[in-house]
């Protein structure tokens, strides 16, 4: 079973993007000091599954935000298109790198059927409303054959400590960023994307890098089999789907 989308008050606050448009690549900045630490994570994972295939892929971004991961992949050759609710993150988007950056909702992706050799979301499932209907927009996209990228947070204790009660506590990351009630576990997503026609290929949990955290009061990644609290995924879409 699937989470409910039960909306906490001042939990997934997505102001938050707006209100930080200008921030999004001020590695400093108390907003995305964190999101710019973890992009390392997820980069050397990017790097890894996707590697070679992304020069001259279409990637599309589902809630590109202001681009930390879309910039990346057009360096590496992709032609990106990125969408986004905030339209403040997208104008820093554009700033910031190449690429197509539009206003769209992950639940009506505003791009045409099998127009993407690879869909990322990144941080962006355990925003919206329903994860299974940002899935089979994904889905939707891909050419068969395509891969979509996620990163999300699961919904365990341990992450609704860690991840929401201590990270914004101390605020690693802004209050109101995270509604646990909204986190997926990998038997949601792995069963939510088989019926959207995606097949997992690779999971790989993380764990936070301690020491590397507390010298730059942001929060750091390393691969680990721990799947409690985040992971990452690397979906594929079946060719008959
Ligand atoms: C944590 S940020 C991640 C941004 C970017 N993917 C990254 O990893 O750097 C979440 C982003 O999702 C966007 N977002 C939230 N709900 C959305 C939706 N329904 N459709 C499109 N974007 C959405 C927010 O505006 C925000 O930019």
């Amino acid at each position: 079973m699937s989470a409910a989308p039960r909306l906490r008050a001042n939990a997934n606050d997505l102001q938050i993007y707006e209100r930080h448009a200008a921030d999004w690549w001020d590695a400093s900045s108390a907003a995305f000091r964190s999101l710019h630490a973890v992009n390392e994570h997820r980069i050397s994972l990017l790097r890894e599954w996707l590697g070679a295939r992304l020069d001259g892929a279409v990637v599309v971004d589902f809630g590109c935000g202001g681009g930390l991961l879309a910039k990346p992949m057009a360096e590496a050759g992709a032609r990106v298109v990125g969408f986004d609710l905030s339209a403040g993150s997208l104008a820093t988007a554009r700033a910031n790198s190449a690429g197509g950056f539009v206003v769209g909702d992950a639940m009506h992706a505003p791009l045409g059927a099998g127009c993407a050799d690879v869909v990322l979301l990144a941080d962006v499932l355990e925003h919206v409303p329903s994860f299974e209907r940002a899935l089979a927009e994904a889905a939707r996209l891909l050419r068969p054959g395509g891969a979509a990228f996620v990163n999300t947070l699961n919904r365990t204790w341990r992450a609704r400590v860690l991840a929401v009660q201590l990270a914004e506590g101390v605020r690693l990351i802004p209050a109101g960023t995270h509604d646990p009630d909204l986190f997926i576990t990998p038997a949601e997503l792995t069963g939510a994307a088989w019926r959207a026609g995606l097949a997992i290929e690779a999971l790989q949990g993380e764990s936070v890098n301690l020491w590397r955290t507390l010298r730059r009061w942001a929060i750091s990644l390393r691969r680990s089999e721990d799947v409690s609290v985040g992971y990452s995924a690397l979906l594929r879409k079946t060719v008959n789907s």
